[in-house]
């Protein structure tokens, strides 16, 4: 079963917010924010969505993605833009949803929780997988370029999955919509 996430108008003004986490922010979150940024622009929805990636790790920050991962995105037509900064407890107020790429990422996550508001935005992002195994992205850092592909195909799948889900959720303000603007 996919997860259903709780309704909210998503609109202009207040755009629905998602950080993608694992736990360098080299390899696979930062695929997961290129993947859903390219889904979201060519939705024409980019006024509607703010995607983000942090790792629960320090070691990278700064950092751009990985040339592995960058390259098999740019097979996609997918370019990796982002620089690697560590997920911050703040950011657990901040964004709508918060999507751990592996269970210790979750763990770790939810480790800097404090409220019931906070917990309830924490999901694995394998959750929105129609083919999810054990629901986990497997980190590829240590592997051979196969395992930066199969990451690809799985944040692919569960980005599409995510995008449908929300996509019923925006608003278009009927001015702009009347006019074409
Ligand atoms: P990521 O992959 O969590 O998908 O960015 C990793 C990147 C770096 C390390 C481990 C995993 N590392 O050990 O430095």
């Amino acid at each position: 079963m996919i997860t259903q996430l709780q309704e909210r108008i998503i609109t202009k003004e207040n755009p629905y917010q998602m950080v993608f986490v694992c736990l360098g922010n080299i390899c696979r979150s930062p695929t997961g924010e290129g993947v859903m940024q390219h889904l979201v622009n060519e939705a024409g929805l980019s006024s509607y969505f703010l995607i983000d990636s942090a790792g629960t790790a320090a070691w990278h920050v700064g950092e751009p993605a990985n040339s592995k991962s960058r390259a098999v995105a740019m097979e996609y037509g997918v370019p990796l833009l982002s620089r690697a900064r560590q997920f911050q407890a703040q950011d657990l107020d901040q964004f709508d949803l918060i999507l751990a790429m592996d269970k210790e990422n979750y763990r770790n996550i939810l480790a800097l929780a404090t409220t019931d508001a906070q917990r309830e935005k924490v999901k694995l992002m394998r959750e929105f997988d129609s083919s999810p195994d054990d629901k986990q992205v497997p980190d590829p850092y240590y592997g051979g370029i196969s395992g930066f592909h199969e990451v690809f195909r799985i944040v692919e799948r569960s980005c599409k999955a995510l995008l449908e889900q929300l996509k019923p959720m925006v608003k278009h303000d009927s001015k702009a919509a009347a006019t074409g603007s």
